[in-house]
């Protein structure tokens, strides 16, 4: 048997058509409706997640990502910077709300999405990217694991699910420099 090819496509957007808002909300409710695990519980409907999606689109500090296969929305992932007040922490940055459709899985777009993510966070300047993930999302912390990222705890608390508490991971990764440091220099030397 013959295996389908598909064209697998990550891109950053700052706008979106009516068609591709249509496609993003039909995988995000159809993930929602499969388990979720990137924030929503219940399915918002089209009109909820079109507000959603136009309002990320005006925020500053958030990035959007949108997966497609073969042309067609899929997923997404956020990006979200730290506010300028934070200078302390101008340095880090978070990967967010992310997800595939169900139908849309197991052909390498989750991954490929957070390494454009990575590489969009380094190249503004980041060095580190965080992210937390429920702990019953397990092909989720499979596919962090495998990229590199680092558990430095879990909030016993960290979520509230149909009368449910879930335990939540927390990740960091160091990105890659663009260019300058090596990212060892990042680390504070054993003690
Ligand atoms: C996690 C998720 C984004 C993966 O999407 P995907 O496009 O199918 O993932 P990929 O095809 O890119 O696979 C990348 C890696 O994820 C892991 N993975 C993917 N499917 C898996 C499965 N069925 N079982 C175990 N690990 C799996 C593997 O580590 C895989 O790497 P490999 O192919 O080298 O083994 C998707 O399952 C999802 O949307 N889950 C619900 C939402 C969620 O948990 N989001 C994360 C919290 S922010």
């Amino acid at each position: 048997m013959t295996q389908a090819t598909h064209t697998l496509l990550v891109e950053r957007v700052d706008s979106l058509s009516d068609a591709d808002l249509a496609d993003l909300c039909e995988a995000t409710d159809a993930a929602i409706i499969e388990g979720g695990g990137f924030g929503w519980v219940n399915a918002q409907g089209r009109e909820a997640l079109t507000r959603h999606f136009r309002g990320v689109l005006l925020v500053p500090e958030r990035v959007l990502f949108v997966a497609r296969l073969d042309g067609h929305p899929v997923g997404s992932a956020q990006l979200v910077r730290p506010p300028r007040y934070n200078e302390a922490q101008a340095w880090s940055a978070q990967l967010t709300h992310a997800y595939i459709a169900p139908y849309a899985r197991g052909h390498g777009l989750a991954r490929l999405m957070v390494r454009r993510v990575e590489e969009h966070a380094a190249a503004l300047g980041h060095r580190v990217l965080n992210l937390d993930v429920r702990e019953t999302q397990e092909t989720a912390i499979a596919l962090f694991e495998g990229l590199g990222y680092t558990r430095w705890g879990t909030h016993p608390a960290y979520a509230r699910i149909e009368g449910r508490t879930v335990a939540g991971h927390h990740y960091y990764k160091a990105l890659e420099p663009v260019r300058g440091r090596s990212k060892d220099a990042l680390f504070p030397p054993e003690r």
